[in-house]
């Protein structure tokens, strides 16, 4: 069995070789920090040969939301046919990988377990690179798979657990302007979307309710302090559930679709509108959006148009790459592969790891 110290040996002539070899590097990525399995090739860091998701919502759907225990065995079950099937997809073997990307934190440390320990064992196995990657960082660079970054940028993050305006002044540099203090901006979603009797996740559900409906009912905006980045969603989601409860004590009928739109409208107007004070502060050269919220057509519709009247670059990801996937993870996994940015065998998932 080979030592540590021999496999990092090797890893490093692997690194090497690489490098003076000119042949295309392949980094495979692994993705299991919540509900979906997935597993992806991007070549030299732009290139999507494969990126295979296998999606749990069927399954924790009629609980209503994630079951931390029922997402680690299906990650159990599903990563090995899932790696194959990236592999057979870009058309190479384990042997032509140079280095294997996962995400170690944040996100539920059963779910997370299942990838870091596959990622470890091919690693340690084929001598190559292991990284570990932030699974927001994973979300900000599905970017560069769409446009290459510049410099600074600041980047929305929405998602089912983060909602953060990022400042990046350089690749792997990380500067959190702001988050919520409370609820994320898909946790609100999916609890209004509940509210609604709408399946889970509620978000796509609300999106396409919004379009439907009039924002006619004054949700509030949560501002917070004056020049605050910072985000709070909860009082808007306590808003949405007393007027239902208060229409249904009255007797009253809300249609299901004005309290949609409306609700998506507080939501968008603060989103966009903190984000674009940052942009001008911090005098930023491109807005990215990530994260799963990022797959809604009313965030995308308001923020091209706010680019377009800013001239700003805003780059948006395809909706496939927005929801949790593994070649967004391989893609940050490059940048920290040109660096040298290593993992050790010790690799652990860090449920609640920082950003920055
Ligand atoms: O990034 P993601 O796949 O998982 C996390 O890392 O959290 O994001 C999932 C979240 C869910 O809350 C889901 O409701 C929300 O993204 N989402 C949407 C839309 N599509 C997914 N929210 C609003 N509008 C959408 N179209
Ligand atoms: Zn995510």
């Amino acid at each position: 069995m080979l030592k540590t110290n021999q496999w990092k040996q090797r890893v490093l002539e692997k690194y090497e070789q690489q490098q003076i070899s000119g042949k295309p590097c392949y980094i495979l990525g692994i993705e299991t920090s919540c509900d979906e399995t997935s597993a992806a090739v991007i070549r030299d860091g732009v290139e999507i040969c494969s990126n295979v998701i296998s999606s749990q919502v069927e399954i924790h759907k009629r609980f209503g939301g994630v079951v931390p225990e029922v997402a680690s065995r299906q990650h159990v079950e599903g990563i090995t046919v899932i790696l194959q099937e990236a592999l057979d997809k870009a058309e190479i073997t384990l042997d032509d990988v140079s280095a294997i990307a996962v995400t170690y934190g944040p996100g539920l440390v059963g779910a997370l377990l299942v990838g870091v320990s596959a990622a470890k064992s091919i690693a340690y196995a084929k001598g190559i690179p292991l990284i570990g990657v932030h699974h927001i960082a994973g979300h900000i660079y599905a970017n560069r798979l769409v446009k290459e970054m510049e410099f600074p940028l600041i980047s929305l993050v929405v998602s089912g657990g983060h909602t953060e305006l990022v400042y990046m002044k350089e690749h792997g540099s990380y500067e959190i302007l702001g988050q919520t203090r409370d609820d994320a901006a898909g946790e609100a979603y999916d609890k209004v979307a509940r509210s609604l009797s709408l399946p889970y996740p509620g978000g796509p559900h609300i999106d396409r309710l919004a379009h439907e409906g009039k924002a006619s009912i004054p949700f509030p905006r949560s501002w917070l302090e004056p020049g605050s980045y910072d985000f709070s969603f909860s009082g808007l989601k306590s808003a949405v559930l007393n007027t239902l409860h208060n229409a249904a004590q009255r007797g009253e009928e809300l249609s299901p679709a004005d309290v949609a739109a409306s609700f998506q409208a507080s939501v968008i107007e603060v989103l966009v509108e903190k984000t674009f004070r940052a942009v001008e502060q911090y005098g930023v050269k491109q807005v990215l959006l990530a994260g799963g919220v990022a797959a809604n057509r009313g965030l995308r519709t308001e923020l091209t148009n706010r680019s377009e009247k800013e001239g700003i670059d805003l780059v948006i990801p395809p909706l496939s790459l927005c929801t949790d996937n593994a070649a967004m993870i391989a893609a940050a996994g490059y940048i920290q592969y040109l660096r040298g940015d290593f993992a050790e065998l010790d690799l652990n998932a860090i449920p609640g790891l920082p950003l920055s």
